[in-house]
């Protein structure tokens, strides 16, 4: 048990540290004095003071010390950005960086991957030499998906891992804790700061039997979400157990937790067992699963009698296929009543495409099953009634099935093979078959069905199923048709029953690698430039922010006083600005562009209360910085709901804000404008919110006392009117409150570091 064994084949710098992570469990074990889940015993055993942290489930906020941490490459821009910007010379923690989600899909996988290279020339390049710069690893466009790479060679059982990308979770099918975050957390870790998350609620899922026929282990899930919906697994992780667990493979696996994301879970898990050890060999990984084995017993799987704060029992012998959607995850059909169903809704009937892959699904499994399908339907003589794509997660998976000869079968059967990347799943579809806004259907083995994530189109109705499922609909070409009970009619007219799915889980001559397109960090670093075109509109060197200059913030403007729901999308809108994420100057355009002003009930349209003038919300607020003054934003309850999202925080901070002040926070964008320096504040008395009219003026008064508990008096001058005093709090801790003083969080680190 005291070897020293890597985390993977490519990296010679990370080991896997089970030893210290026992010890830290056991702390915490003796402290707690209970039986703790697998899920527990992963987080606890890499909490950064086992002997001290407050532990309670849906109550603490965990301060964690990951792994390792992936970045897709839209994500990763800001976050390495910022990581330079704390001017240190290498990563703290491993970090891998994949390039998948900026490739679209027009023609099939070779152009439309050239094409991509050539359009994102400038981003591959920075990201390309700052990981080179920065000792990370480098997946070039090509390589596949995030989620796929990371399951084939990074993931371990017992790991901690972080990723920017709200599918990370993939990793649990091989036993790791794998959670979805915003770039902020990512740069957290890099720069060797604990990384905080509050304490998740546990969710078993009880699976019993053994699926058979056409269901597959994506109907565990899409069955799950029916009974969840998209926010029942908010604040917790789904952790699977029970002896349906070791029946089906550890890819598999991975959809199941892949799409936890679905409902909301922090991320999903299945402990340490025999399908994780044979994808572990099967990819080269045969010392990590045997070391894993060694601490199977004791970190590796839940203990007897350990308490979920709920549990769901799923018979997978009973389990159906499902078909979920349209628009949304969870609205949950078996295919026995989709027949009625998609009449009875008036859902186009016509299946238009049938698009199998993505980083949900496209194992070796997957993919073999769906081609079993194909081969049947061929052998009637049937070809695909709709279009087909394939997208393979991976170039190993995708050398692999062309080498056993998958390919070839999707392309006979008229499939367009797919670049390695995420493509339609994210919008990134020239999709030239229909008009914008026809009605139509598709169907996918894809996650997300939200209103026109795949196309763009509103009236595209999407559903997800699993890749068997979506190959027998691009045969028949109807959403009624069930495989399980319906007839179909070869050329001559006979009729005749698809044959049920089969295929290896594993390939039997082992994985084919296909092209190397991984770039290991050179050994010497000193050299290596990073490229960032000085007249780039899509990249752009952060510039640290000012420190604080000790006084009292005075007779600031309001920029907005937003009224209703203001969500991250509200602040820094997604959809065309994704363009923009790697240059804050260039995005910061968008700032609040979303929000309603309660002044007049407009968006994007704010008085500059000097001039009288009305104009955008990031204008005005770029004319206050311009003349040195810095402005506060007033909102409701629960601001800056729903993405962890970093720009929402920066842009103000880049436009002069100084102060959020709000009914309430949303957690993680209120630690996210603590850390870019503004100040997130909260009125003692909600009423007071009422009380503030947009053309009054700020004074932030006794900032050099900012202490833990201690609140903020605000003194409010109306333009006609005595002046008013209200109280603020706030949540800072006093390690918070130097990021305020030094400007940034990523100030304080540099200062600690340079002295
Ligand atoms: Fe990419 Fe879609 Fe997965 S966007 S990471 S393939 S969810």
């Amino acid at each position: 048990r005291d070897s020293k064994v890597n985390q993977n084949l490519l990296e010679d710098h990370s080991f896997i540290n089970y030893k210290q992570n026992v010890e830290n469990m056991n702390i915490v074990k003796k402290r707690l004095n209970r039986p703790l889940t697998y899920a527990e015993k992963i987080l606890y055993s890499h909490l950064d003071n086992p002997q001290e942290q407050d532990i309670q489930r849906g109550v603490s906020y965990l301060k964690l010390r990951p792994d390792r941490v992936a970045c897709q490459d839209a994500t990763a821009q800001m976050a390495i950005l910022q990581f330079m910007s704390a001017g240190l010379p290498e990563v703290a923690k491993p970090v891998t960086v994949h390039c998948d989600h900026l490739i679209q899909a027009q023609v099939g996988g070779e152009k439309d991957l050239k094409r991509a290279v050539d359009l994102n020339k400038e981003v591959f390049d920075f990201l390309a030499t700052a990981t080179a710069k920065y000792n990370m690893g480098f997946w070039k466009p090509g390589s596949g998906i995030i989620h796929q790479i990371v399951l084939e060679n990074y993931a371990f059982p017992g790991a901690l891992m972080i990723g920017t990308d709200s599918h990370t979770p993939n990793a649990g099918g091989l036993g790791q804790l794998a959670i979805g975050v915003g770039g902020a957390d990512a740069v957290d870790v890099m720069a060797d700061l604990p990384w905080e998350l509050k304490a998740p609620k546990i969710l078993g899922v009880k699976l019993t039997g053994r699926m058979n026929g056409w269901t597959s282990p994506k109907d565990i899930i899409l069955k799950l979400a029916g009974i969840t919906t998209v926010k029942g697994g908010t604040g917790k992780i789904v952790e699977y157990f029970g002896e349906g667990v070791d029946t089906f493979s550890a890819t598999g696996m991975g959809t199941i937790c892949n799409m936890g994301a679905e409902i909301g879970a922090t991320t999903s898990v299945f402990p340490y067992n025999q399908s994780m050890i044979d994808y572990l060999k099967a990819t080269r990984r045969g010392k990590i699963a045997d070391f894993a084995k060694l601490y199977q017993k004791d970190l590796l799987s839940a203990d007897p009698n350990c308490g979920y704060d709920e549990v769901i029992e799923l018979d997978l012998n009973t389990l159906e296929p499902y078909v979920n959607g349209p628009f949304t995850p969870d609205l949950a059909t078996p295919i026995s009543k989709m027949k009625d169903v998609a009449v009875a809704n008036g859902w186009p009937l016509d299946v238009r495409v049938g698009l199998i892959g993505s980083c949900t699904n496209s194992s070796y499994e997957d993919m073999s099953r769906a081609a079993s399908i194909i081969k049947d339907a061929a052998s009637h003589g049937l070809k695909a009634k709709t279009i087909f794509t394939v997208t393979p997660g991976s170039e190993q998976i995708r050398a692999t099935i062309e080498r056993d000869g998958q390919l070839e079968t999707f392309k006979e059967f008229g499939g367009i093979v797919l670049a390695n990347a995420c493509g339609p799943c994210i919008g990134q579809w020239d999709r030239q078959d229909i008009k914008k806004g026809e009605k139509n259907t598709i169907v996918s083995s894809y996650n997300r069905n939200f209103t026109s994530r795949n196309d763009g189109n509103p009236q595209t109705h999407a559903f997800v199923a699993s890749p068997e499922l979506v190959t027998a609909f691009a045969i028949a070409g109807d959403l009624r048709f069930n495989p399980i009970t319906d007839k179909l009619k070869d050329k001559a007219g006979n009729e005749f029953m698809l044959k049920p799915p089969f295929g290896n889980g594993l390939p039997e001559d082992g994985y084919d690698p296909g092209n190397n397109t991984y770039s290991a960090p050179p050994k010497t670093r000193d050299s290596v430039a990073v490229s960032i075109a000085p007249n780039s509109d899509r990249l752009q060197k952060l510039t640290a922010f000012e420190a604080w200059d000790g006084k009292d913030p005075k007779n600031m403007p309001i920029l907005i006083k937003s009224l209703g729901k203001t969500t991250t999308d509200h602040i820094s809108m997604a959809g065309p600005w994704l363009k923009y994420r790697g240059h804050l100057e260039n995005i910061s355009n968008n700032y609040m562009i979303g929000a309603i002003n309660a002044e007049n009930n407009k968006a994007n349209s704010v008085k500059n209360v000097y001039t009288g003038e009305y104009k955008g919300v990031p204008d005005t607020a770029r004319d206050y910085r311009d003349q040195g003054i810095k402005w506060v934003v007033i909102g409701g309850e629960n601001f800056g709901e729903g993405s962890s999202r970093e720009h929402a925080a920066l842009e103000p901070r880049f436009l002069g804000g100084c102060a959020i002040i709000t009914k309430s926070f949303a957690r993680i964008h209120e630690t996210n404008l603590k850390k870019q320096g503004l100040l997130p504040l909260n009125f003692k008395n909600p009423a007071d919110y009422d009380k503030i009219n947009p053309d009054d003026k700020i004074d932030l008064l006794g900032l050099d006392k900012l202490a833990p508990g201690v609140d903020i008096t605000m003194r409010v001058h109306p333009k006609n009117g005595k002046p008013w005093d209200a109280q603020l709090t706030h949540t800072y801790n006093s390690e918070q409150i130097d990021w305020f003083k030094e400007g940034s969080a990523l100030n304080k680190i540099r200062k600690d570091r340079l002295g």
